[in-house]
């Protein structure tokens, strides 16, 4: 499988086929990209049940997509999104899903062990917000073809992806990276392997401090967050985007930065955040967060 997998990125540099494990809100937004670009998909993740709502959900973002990219002509947007349905297929088997792949991309939970594990598979890039990709790439022997590809949620709205070298990843792999990146219509930038890359390292520590703010009591989560729309321009407000991230995300990126560098009052935790983990509450991927939805 290794073989297979990884020469093709050496033959080629041109990525056409991406597994990509982990249908979740990420996976799913990158695979609807990756099809809608002409690559062709495999959508991996533990069950039929996680997959077809993966589906389900690629399905309903197209149709937003659709209902604007081809506003007078419906009837071209439901071949569009046919087309694009066709390149996604699913799978629950990681191992056998990796053979045809030129790219094999992460995005499960934000958890070092769980990702360290699914690397014993032949790895190449991953969607860590917070981690370390050298961390993870200790579990694998390809070191050279090994890098970081992180995207935003949504991912069909957010024209960014941060390209993450390591010092080991090659430079055709990260040039086979950018480009990728290029030809799912998005614009990269290059990352160092620091925590949080470029984007996270400023917005995860913006958004504990909103937290903060409002536990001191300076201000009610709605009004911090039309501050932050009508006073510095950001489409959402922290809490907002909190919940639209989903709150156990944020918890483990902070955790996580909290355990290697306690002292930094920039990653000091929020009990409102632990306590809304702890009840389940996600934000918007679970119905309830800081606001409740549905
Ligand atoms: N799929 C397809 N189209 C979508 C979409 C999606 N998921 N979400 C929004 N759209 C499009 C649709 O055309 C939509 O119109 P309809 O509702 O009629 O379909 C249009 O955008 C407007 O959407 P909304 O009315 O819902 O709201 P909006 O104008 O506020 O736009 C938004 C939504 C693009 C998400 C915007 O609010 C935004 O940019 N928010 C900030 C997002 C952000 O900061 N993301 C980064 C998070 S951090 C991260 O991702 C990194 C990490 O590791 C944690
Ligand atoms: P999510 O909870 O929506 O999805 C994670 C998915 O991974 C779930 O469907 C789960 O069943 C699956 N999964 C877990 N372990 C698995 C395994 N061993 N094999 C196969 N599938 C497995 O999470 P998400 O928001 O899509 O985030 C995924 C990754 O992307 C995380 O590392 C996160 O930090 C990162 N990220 C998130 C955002 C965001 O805004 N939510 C943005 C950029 C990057």
């Amino acid at each position: 499988i290794r073989r297979g997998f990884s020469s093709s990125i050496i033959k080629n540099g041109v990525i056409k086929n991406v597994t990509i494990i982990g249908g979740g809100q990420m996976g799913a937004g990158i695979a609807q990209v990756a099809a809608s670009t002409g690559h062709t998909v495999t959508l991996v993740d533990t069950s039929e049940d996680i997959l077809k709502k993966s589906r389900k959900g690629i399905e309903g973002s197209l149709k937003r997509v659709v209902k604007k990219k081809f506003a007078d002509k419906p009837e071209a947007g439901e071949e569009f999104i046919q087309n694009v349905l066709q390149n996604v297929s699913i799978s629950t088997d990681a191992g056998a899903s990796v053979q045809a792949a030129d790219l094999l991309l992460e995005a499960i939970v934000e958890n070092l062990k769980v990702k360290q594990d699914l690397f014993a598979l032949p790895p190449v890039s991953l969607n860590t917000s917070s981690l370390p990709i050298t961390d993870i790439a200790g579990s694998t022997s390809r070191l050279d073809r090994f890098g970081g590809l992180h995207f935003f949620n949504p991912v069909p709205m957010m024209k960014l992806v941060e390209v993450v070298g390591t010092s080991t990843t090659s430079q055709e792999t990260f040039d086979s990276l950018l480009n990728f990146s290029k030809a799912l219509g998005k614009t990269p930038v290059s990352c160092k392997d620091t925590p949080g890359f470029i984007v996270n390292r400023l917005l995860v520590p913006y958004m504990m401090e909103a937290l903060r703010l409002h536990e001191r009591g300076h201000g009610s989560k709605e009004d911090i967050d039309i501050a932050m729309k009508l006073g510095a321009g950001y489409p959402m407000g922290p809490f907002e985007l909190c919940d639209y991230v989903g709150l156990d995300t944020v918890k483990f990126i902070i955790d996580g930065w909290s355990a290697k560098d306690p002292h930094n009052p920039l990653f000091a935790s929020s009990e409102l955040l632990n306590k809304l983990v702890a009840e389940g509450k996600y934000g918007k991927k679970t119905g309830e967060g800081f606001y409740k939805y549905k």
